[in-house]
């Protein structure tokens, strides 16, 4: 298994170009099976997720085309012919379960493996299934499988009514209703934008969607959807990841793509340690105001709060702030999995459920560790970027999902940064 060797050195200066959002393109790309014209995605990130998805799609017959590097990605569903979403790709992703509300609406019947176990947390999708069922799907659980058939005549338009607010089950419910007779009313809808993009890109087919962005999204169901073009929005986590880059190690980066509105909660917290963000023509340049990090609390909430997807790079920051900082993670239980990993850096943590406790310390140590999950991950890098001698961050298969080209980009505004090829 591959790992990355990072050794600290200084403050970092130069560009950082930002890709397409991973979380956007894993729910736009399943778009494609509702409609039998082309949908062409532009800006496509190149990770193993997309792939995965890419894989996944093919093996329900729809054609995929990766074109430029794989920044294009082509697709084609005019000739869906296998309804089942297998275990064994499922399994590798979560978001798998993208395909359910699509393959069900346009074709009123589709089997998908239960995702399974994450190392985040429980995270079912029953919350996926009631928004379905809401719209009339008739759903049996067996052998590890939702089995789900429309009533005859498709889809109907609901009301559904999210108890909590989660992503997925949105993206889900939202494409579902597309095709759906009749008007469907999402309650407590996500906000995150990703969901406006998969909107944007959605109403592009020809579907009648108001509101998104807001907690309550209105789907006025049509008969069919065309073919579109469209480019993946940028991916707010990959920015604030690498804004956390110079805010750790100082010096000043230019974010080219980075938008303001896409990480705001993000931006005042850097604000209140001490970080400046500051727009130009080509993105967001960051730097330290002066000197020391200070202390600050998070609390990780549904957008436009801070995102639990850079819960685990700030606290790489806070690591080494003066005074002691809570950060409360309320949208995912056991997802400190990089707290231990950090400790072993130096790191003063102290976990006690829901809650971290960090207190500053001077230094970080460079120390062989163990990557847990994606964001965990690429935590252990950016404070292997501020440590005192060589971090080696093993297990990185994780960073591959979500991080492109994290060698080039990091050592392109002077981190001293490797990838070792395992054995
Ligand atoms: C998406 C993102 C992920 C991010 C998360 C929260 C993708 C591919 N992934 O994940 O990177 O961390 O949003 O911003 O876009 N829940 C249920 N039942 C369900 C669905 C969710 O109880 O049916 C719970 C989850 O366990 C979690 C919360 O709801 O506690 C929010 O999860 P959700 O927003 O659904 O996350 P994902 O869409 O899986």
């Amino acid at each position: 298994m591959d790992s990355i060797v990072v050794t600290g050195n200084g403050p970092l200066h130069g560009q950082i170009p930002i890709a397409g959002a991973k979380n956007a393109c894993l729910t736009l790309m399943p778009a494609t099976l509702l409609s039998e014209e082309p949908l062409t995605l532009t800006n496509a990130p190149r990770l193993s997720d997309i792939r995965t998805m890419t894989s996944l799609l093919q093996s329900l017959g729809a054609e995929v085309q990766s074109l430029q590097d794989g920044q294009v990605l082509a697709m084609s569903s005019h000739d869906i012919h296998n309804h089942t979403a297998d275990y064994d790709i499922v399994r590798k992703m979560r978001a798998s379960i993208l395909v359910l509300g699509p393959m069900l609406a346009r074709d009123g019947h589709a089997v998908v493996s239960l995702p399974g176990g994450c190392a985040i947390g429980a995270r079912p999708v029953d919350l996926h299934l009631r928004a379905l069922e809401a719209m009339g799907a008739e759903l049996d659980l067996r052998d590890g499988y939702v089995h789900a058939k429309a009533p005859s005549g498709g889809l109907r338009g609901g009301v559904v009514e999210f108890p909590l607010v989660s992503v997925g089950a949105t993206e889900n419910a939202l494409m579902a209703a597309t095709l759906a007779r009749g008007t469907t009313i999402l309650k407590r809808a996500a906000r995150e934008p990703e969901i406006v993009d998969l909107a944007d890109c959605l109403r592009k087919m020809g579907a009648q969607i108001e509101g998104d962005g807001t907690d309550t999204i209105t789907v006025q169901g049509v008969d069919r959807l065309g073919g579109a073009t469209h480019r993946v929005v940028t991916d707010r986590i990959e920015l604030g990841t690498y804004m956390l880059a110079p805010a750790i190690c100082g010096g000043e980066v230019e974010l080219l793509g980075g938008r303001i509105d896409l990480v705001g909660a993000f931006c005042e917290k850097l604000d209140a340690v001490g970080i400046s963000v500051a727009e130009t023509e080509n993105g967001l340049t960051v730097a330290r105001k002066n000197g020391q990090i200070r202390a600050v609390d998070v609390t990780t909430e549904p957008f436009p709060g801070f995102p639990t997807d850079l819960q685990a790079q700030m606290m790489a920051l806070l690591c080494t702030a003066e005074g002691t900082s809570v950060l409360e993670e309320k949208i995912f239980e056991n997802r400190f999995m990089h707290a231990p990993e950090l400790m072993r850096m130096g790191a003063r943590i102290d976990v006690h459920g829901g809650h971290a406790t960090v207190t500053g310390v001077d230094r970080l140590r460079g120390a062989p560790v163990m990557a847990t999950d994606l964001r965990a991950s690429v935590s252990l890098i950016l404070a292997g970027l501020a440590a005192e001698g060589e971090t080696v961050v093993n297990r990185v298969y994780h960073l591959d999902r979500g991080y492109e080209h994290v060698v080039r980009k990091l050592s392109g505004v002077g981190a001293k940064i490797e990838r070792i090829k395992g054995q």
